[in-house]
């Protein structure tokens, strides 16, 4: 079998094609919705995310700005901008890019976003939403996942899911979503034993380890349907051509890394019926969601 590889950047599209009017129609209102963005430190794959984040907001006429701290920013300095996002009325949606640094609390920042501008879906009330099935922001990638799952006619009531990770990001809200679409759901981690006996199981797989390549054939069941959440930067030319399966050398002399998923693309193609790419499967998804969530956020929540 050769799987077949489900384009998330096309039903990215889709989905911030469905919102453009929405924006048009909301801004018409006097209501154009706006994102106001924190970025701490100079992680540089934090400053590629929240670029594509803002010029998905440009496409679609979304409002954004984006406060830059320093590294060495601490958790006071950081609290006072969320809390300036909070009070402005024109910044409808709040994203704090993660990671924060070390010294930084996270778990007070996540906390004080007002959770009604809370587009990531990491403040405790609406985590704790999620999981009375009440859902109201729910974080982008898992709700992209879904979306993708659902428009690619792929069915998941009744069948076997298995999460590889436990992140809040991703693992937790995942197996939750999976759980209320009805799925039989497993979430394995780095302490899970025997993991590939326990991913051989499912009929539908989520990789969210981020750990190049460490899902090989082996651990996927023939005609599994297989998501792939890694965006794991390779350095090692040898690395990244075991990885990919082919010379990838253009790439890494150009960026100095190649993006490779927690999937052996090589391998699991030939056992999986369908799977994500990296790039172009998961990533896209993760910033139409927010965007569909900034939408709700101007709109004021209803659907
Ligand atoms: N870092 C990695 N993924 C995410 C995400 O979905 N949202 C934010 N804010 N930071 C992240």
């Amino acid at each position: 079998m050769t799987a077949a590889i489900l384009d998330g950047a096309a039903t990215a599209r889709a989905i911030k094609d469905e919102l453009k009017a929405e924006v048009a129609a909301l801004s018409a209102r006097g209501v154009r919705p706006g994102l106001g963005v924190l970025l701490v430190g100079d992680d540089p794959s934090s400053a590629v995310y929240v670029r594509s984040k803002t010029r998905a907001c440009e496409e679609l006429g979304i409002h954004h700005e984006t406060a830059t701290l320093p590294a060495s920013a601490a958790t006071i300095e950081v609290l006072a901008r969320v809390d300036g996002y909070n009070r402005r009325k024109d910044i409808h949606g709040i994203l704090v890019q993660l990671p924060l640094p070390p010294q930084v609390d996270t778990e007070r920042v996540l906390r004080i976003v007002d959770p009604a501008k809370d587009v990531d879906g990491f403040h405790p009330e609406n985590v704790g939403l999620l999981v009375q099935k009440r859902p109201r922001f729910v974080a982008c990638t898992p709700a992209g996942i879904m979306e993708l799952l659902r428009r690619e006619g792929i069915a998941v009531a009744g069948r076997r899911a298995v999460v590889v990770g436990r992140s809040d990001i991703v693992g937790k809200p995942m197996a939750l979503l999976l759980l209320h679409a009805d799925a039989t759901v497993t979430v394995c981690h780095s302490k899970t034993r025997e993991l590939a006996a326990v991913t051989r199981q499912a009929d539908l797989l989520v990789a969210a380890i981020g750990r190049p390549g460490l899902v090989r054939a082996e651990h996927v069941k023939p005609g599994a349907a297989v998501v792939d959440v890694g965006m794991n930067r390779v350095e090692d030319p040898g690395q990244a051509r075991e990885l990919a399966g082919e010379d990838r050398s253009d790439q890494l002399a150009r960026k100095g890394y190649v993006l490779m998923g927690d999937v052996h693309a090589p391998t699991v193609r030939e056992v999986a019926s369908a799977l994500t790419p990296v790039p172009g499967g998961v990533g896209p998804l993760t910033i139409a969601l927010l965007m569909k969530n900034t939408v709700k956020a101007a709109r004021g929540f209803s659907s």
